[in-house]
């Protein structure tokens, strides 16, 4: 069964939820209004239960099938939180919050995903139990695993677990996926590099680490080039160089550098990261200074889509668009569902909203006229994973 009737009637009720979400964005784990507006919509349409303060601020709902023999429980996970962007979208449904923004389309996931809910929750044409999972701080901050060390997977008694994303790269409506490594394992490192600070009219009585810094990024370029097997890929960007002094006279005692590393294999991230820490030691150490090697944020370890659960969403997308990609690029980005698939069997799949800005680019926005193809995707994986 192609697009769902249903959901041509809840277009414009699930366009508008999408909307008020996006006006309203919220970060990391602060999402009292988002969860809250969840939990409610959850409740009115019937969810058998819905638990909220799953790894601190997700939410969770279960709907029962018409029957279940299965025993069976699948659940369809959407992200909740916003960036910390300034929009420039111009929209009438623009954030009003400045400094956050829906800039990764997490809105569209929720609103899609609340739909769905409500549909399942109306028919519930199916043998077993699907969970519907809402989960905080995706973008850093680990929420997938918040709520997997909260117990999401045992305490609910899953046995696959299922994930989308919006891509404005493909054609609206379209889907696409693959086996096995997906997303990008995501490092964030810092690189603190310490001299000796003075006038810099006599360079010569100081450790200049600005120049010592600009070579450890200019060498780090080599960590790629010369240190990586070519069948491999692996990023390493700097994105940011900081020192203490704004003054035109003064060499600064001290640097920092920050950036970030992408990679698929864990053999070839961890000699990513010792050649890093290797060049930036070193090569500080030729002008005199030190440098220190330190990481940010928690990694998030590379996105694995299980072989299995993966024809299962070829399957919903096939019955759903007529038509799903099945060897979609690898993409460098990073995706912490990562840690939902190490807990769980599943897969992760894109969704087209067709030509526009990329996303995390401050005007673009969430295209709603892809929402019914996403909640009949997810109505498909349910019925057709816990058939009637
Ligand atoms: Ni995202």
């Amino acid at each position: 069964m192609p697009i769902r009737n249903r959901f041509a009637e809840l277009h414009e009720d699930i366009t508008a939820w999408r909307r008020d979400l996006h006006e309203h964005p919220e970060l990391q784990y602060d999402l009292p209004r988002t969860a809250g507006i969840v939990a409610d919509k959850l409740r009115a349409f019937g969810c058998d239960s819905v638990v909220e303060g799953i790894g601190r601020t997700g939410v969770v709902a279960l709907i029962h099938g018409k029957t279940n023999q299965s025993g069976k429980t699948i659940a369809f996970r959407a992200d909740m939180d916003a960036l910390p962007i300034f929009e420039a979208t111009g929209a009438a449904h623009a954030s009003k919050t400045p400094g956050k923004m829906h800039a990764c389309g997490h809105d569209g996931h929720t609103a899609m995903l609340l739909g769905a809910a409500q549909y399942l929750a109306e028919t519930r044409n199916f043998d077993g139990t699907v969970a519907i999972v809402f989960q905080p701080a995706e973008e850093g901050g680990a929420g997938a695993e918040a709520m997997v060390q909260d117990g999401l997977i045992e305490k609910f008694g899953i046995s696959e677990i299922y994930g989308l994303h919006n891509t404005p790269l493909l054609p609206l409506g379209s889907f696409a996926i693959r086996p096995g490594a997906f997303y990008a394992a995501v490092d964030s490192f810092h690189i603190n590099v310490r001299g000796k600070g003075g006038h810099a009219a006599r360079p010569n009585n100081t450790v200049d680490t600005t120049l010592a810094a600009s070579a450890i990024v200019m060498a780090l370029q080599s960590v790629v080039s010369r240190n990586t097997d070519p069948q491999q890929a692996v990023v390493v960007s700097v994105t940011s160089f900081r020192t203490e002094s704004e003054a035109f006279n003064v060499i600064p005692e001290h640097a920092v550098l920050r950036g970030t590393v992408r990679s698929f294999d864990m053999e070839v991230r961890a000699k990513t990261l010792d050649r890093i820490r290797a060049i930036a030691e070193l090569t500080a150490q030729s002008y005199g200074a030190e440098a220190e090697l330190g990481f940010d944020e928690e990694p998030y370890p590379v996105m694995v889509n299980h072989d299995t659960e993966t024809e299962h969403c070829i399957s919903a997308a096939r019955d759903v668009a007529g038509d799903c990609i099945t060897d979609a690029p690898r993409t460098t980005g990073g995706e912490d569902f990562a840690y939902m698939l190490q807990a769980c069997p599943g897969a992760y799949i894109q969704l087209g909203i067709g030509p526009g800005p990329g996303l995390h680019h401050p005007e673009y926005d969430f295209n709603d006229e892809v929402i019914p193809t996403g909640c009949s995707y997810w109505v498909a994986l349910a019925e057709q994973r816990l058939p009637a």
